[in-house]
C-alpha cells in the first residue's frame, strides 16, 4: 500500500490569540477534503486553542517538545500526559533548534521520543545536518548517529508509531531549499537504516523533508519516491501558503 503524504506546521515561537484564530480557521476550511494528511504543530499556551478551532476537522495539532520524565519537580517542562489532555496526536523530538539551542543531545531526544510514545503520542523524529557537517561530508553518519540513538533506546519496531523528519540545518528559515535529488538521497538513506532492522516499517514509514518549503517548491519535493510530505516552518503560518503546500501532497 503506498504510504500516504504528511504535512505538518512547526509554529515554533510564533502568534497569539487573535492571530492564530484565523490561521486555524483558514486552515480548517482550506485543507477540508485533501488527500494529504495534515497537522500543525503550536505553542504549549495554545493547545487549547488549537483543541477547540481544530477538533471534528481532518487537521490534527501537537506540540514541539516534550519533557522525558512522567511528572514530578521539572520546572517549566510539560509532559506527554499534559499534552494528552488537549487532544495532541503529534509532538516534535529533536528539533534542529532544541538540538543547538536547549542542549538536547541524542541521549535526550532518545529519551523524550520513549516518552512521547509511552504516552501514547506520534513522535515527528527531526534529524539533520549542518552546513559544515554537509561540507564535510558526513552527512549520511550524522543522521544515521541521530537515528541509531533512538532505535537503540527504543527499538526498531517503535518507528512504526512514528514519523521521522529529515531537516537539513542549512536549510531551516534559510530560503535556501535542498535540491530534491539531495533530500531524495537522504531519505532513502534513512529509509535503508530503518530497513536493515525492519523492511516492514521501514516501507510504512513516513518521512517527512523540511527546509524552507513553500508552495513553488513542495510539489517536486513530494514527488520523490522516500518523501512523503514536509514539515513547514515559516510558511505554516501563512494559511494560504501552508493550504498551498497541502496541497501538493
Ligand atoms: P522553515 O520552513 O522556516 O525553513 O523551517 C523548517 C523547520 O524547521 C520546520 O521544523
Amino acid at each position: 500500500m503506498p504510504r500516504s503524504k504528511f504535512v505538518a506546521g512547526n509554529w515554533k515561537m510564533h502568534g497569539s490569540l487573535s492571530a492564530n484564530l484565523s490561521l486555524l480557521t483558514a486552515v480548517r476550511t482550506g485543507v477540508a477534503g485533501f488527500r494529504a494528511q495534515v497537522a500543525v504543530c503550536v505553542p504549549y499556551p495554545y493547545l487549547a486553542q488549537a483543541q477547540s478551532a481544530l477538533a471534528g476537522s481532518n487537521v490534527a495539532w501537537g506540540a514541539q517538545d516534550v519533557s522525558e520524565h512522567v511528572q514530578g519537580a521539572y520546572t517549566g517542562e510539560v509532559s506527554g500526559q499534559m499534552l494528552n489532555d488537549f487532544g495532541c496526536r503529534y509532538v516534535i523530538i529533536g528539533h534542529s533548534e532544541r538540538r543547538s539551542c536547549y542542549g538536547d543531545t541524542d541521549a535526550v531526544v532518545a529519551a523524550k521520543y520513549a516518552a512521547a510514545l509511552k504516552a501514547g503520542l506520534t513522535p515527528i523524529l527531526c534529524v539533520g545536518e549542518t552546513l559544515t557537517e554537509r561540507e564535510a561530508n558526513i552527512t549520511a553518519q550524522v543522521v544515521t548517529r541521530q537515528l541509531d540513538a533512538v532505535i537503540a533506546g527504543s527499538g526498531v519496531d517503535t518507528l512504526a508509531r512514528a514519523v521521522v523528519a529529515y531537516e537539513p540545518v542549512w536549510a531551516i528559515g534559510t530560503g535556501k531549499t535542498a535540491t530534491p535529488a539531495q533530500a531524495q538521497e537522504v531519505h532513502a538513506l534513512i529509509r535503508a537504516r530503518v530497513a536493515a532492522g525492519s523492511p516492514d516499517v521501514a516501507a510504512g514509514l513516513q518521512i517527512l523533508y523540511g527546509g524552507s518549503v513553500k508552495p513553488g517548491n513542495a510539489k517536486e519535493l513530494f514527488g520523490q519516491p522516500d518523501i512523503d510530505g514536509g514539515l513547514i516552518g515559516g510558511a505554516s503560518l501563512v494559511a494560504d501558503d501552508f493550504i498551498g503546500i497541502c496541497a501538493a501532497g
